[in-house]
């Protein structure tokens, strides 16, 4: 009895230990099926979320392929070599750039539809301060007339919003310093830049501080109808003007061949190509015409005024103020900003347009300060007609 006693005891006791080890041994499972199963979890969300990223990828690239090439897979036709580059950032030297930018067809008539577009350079510090009255004027017309390019410093990381007109449009930038070379070299850049565009016809450069005082359509047909170019460039006998030449640069630039002009120019594509091809008269500028020669103002109008006197019209359409005096324009404050004030920068001027007398003479004002933002996008769709 005490035997099977003591025998029932061990069964029991064994029964208890069995019981005891499937305790210790159930959870063990478990944590091993657990962690099989965060293992397999853990691969499933990795590879779900490279295709997810894969097929993001690819749809995206496949939007902007058709935004900008309707033709899709038909790389052996024309499009392949008429379609602007799907992105404005690329790795080219601006030797490089400025070498492809050069490139000109030697058969004058188009074997498609080209609409000629208006390149709207603009070359600033940092923010674009009128951003939202551009959005306004820009608004509603069809890409196919207008593009935009954006220089900065490039320590400037711009974040215009997608809604923006000015959303991914900024192109390699580097340093550019006022009166010195390197901001003709902006300028070049933004032309060469805009050139790999074969659409477009006609390149303004425009500032942060500019604003236009007329609808788009109204600039548009203005550059596009024009017969001339809209350089400023004037022989002035004073320190300021001939006072600058250098006797050195001749014989490429003489003294009587000396111009100065506003810095915000417009160009059509022919002169684009001058400008940005130019290894004649850039080392001369480069070396000869440092501060207080303010390059800027003496490169592109001298150059051009030798090169091609007839092709410019020796004026700028953008206004400026010299009236108060000093080595810079006046910068209009938020108190300026009233319907007489605009009134009187939009009236009553004079000039030449296609050989013929006209009063609209300005597409553009500078310089605004940043303050004049609202009372401009207040008044901008009763005076400049947009907005
Ligand atoms: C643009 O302005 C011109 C001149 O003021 C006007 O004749 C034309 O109707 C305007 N165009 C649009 C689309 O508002
Ligand atoms: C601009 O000035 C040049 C001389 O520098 C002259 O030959 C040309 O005819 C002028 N352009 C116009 C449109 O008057
Ligand atoms: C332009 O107007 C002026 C007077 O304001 C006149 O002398 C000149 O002949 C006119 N030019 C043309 C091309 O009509």
């Amino acid at each position: 009895m005490t035997e099977s006693k003591t025998s029932l005891g061990s069964i029991e006791n064994n029964k208890d230990s069995i019981q005891k080890a499937k305790g210790k041994l159930l959870p063990l499972t478990i944590v091993k099926i657990v962690l099989v199963f965060l293992a397999l979890g853990l691969g499933f969300s990795i590879v779900s979320m490279s295709m997810a990223r894969y097929f993001w990828d690819k749809s995206l690239a496949m939007q902007s392929i058709t935004r900008f090439q309707p033709c899709i897979g038909e790389e052996t036709s024309l499009e392949k070599w008429i379609r602007p580059p799907l992105n404005l950032m690329h790795k080219m030297t601006d030797e490089q750039l400025f070498w492809r930018a050069s490139l000109v067809p030697k058969v004058h008539n188009f074997p498609f539809k080209r609409v000629p577009k208006v390149a709207f350079m603009f070359l600033t510090r940092g923010p674009l301060p009128f951003l939202p009255l551009w959005d306004k004027f820009f608004k509603e017309q069809p890409h196919t007339l207008y593009s935009i390019y954006v220089h900065t410093l490039p320590s400037y990381k711009p974040d215009y919003p997608s809604s923006s007109v000015f959303h991914n449009r900024q192109i390699p930038s580097q340093v550019a310093e006022w009166g010195k070379m390197s901001m003709c070299d902006a300028e070049r850049r933004l032309l060469a830049n805009a050139l790999l565009d074969l659409s477009n016809e006609r390149f303004v450069l425009v500032s942060e501080s500019c604003v236009p005082i007329v609808n788009f359509s109204t600039i548009y047909k203005y550059f596009v109808k024009s017969q001339h170019s809209f350089v400023g460039s004037f022989d002035e006998h004073s320190p300021h003007g001939r006072g600058r030449y250098n006797w050195n640069m001749a014989p490429e630039v003489e003294a009587d061949q000396w111009r100065k002009g506003a810095q915000w120019f417009e160009v059509n594509r022919e002169l684009a190509v001058t400008i940005v091809e130019d290894h004649k008269y850039y080392p001369k500028f480069e070396k000869f015409c440092k501060p207080s020669c303010y390059v800027d103002e003496h490169y592109f109008p001298t150059m051009l005024s030798i090169e091609t006197p007839a092709l410019i019209a020796n004026r700028t359409v953008t206004f400026v103020d010299w009236s108060r005096g000093g080595a810079h324009p006046a910068t209009f404050g938020k108190h300026d900003i009233t319907e007489g004030f605009l009134r009187k920068i939009t009236q009553g001027h004079s000039c030449l347009y296609n050989h013929q007398n006209t009063s609209l003479c300005f597409l553009f004002a500078r310089k605004f300060a940043p303050n004049t933002l609202e009372p401009l996008m207040n008044l901008a769709p009763m005076i400049f007609g947009y907005g």
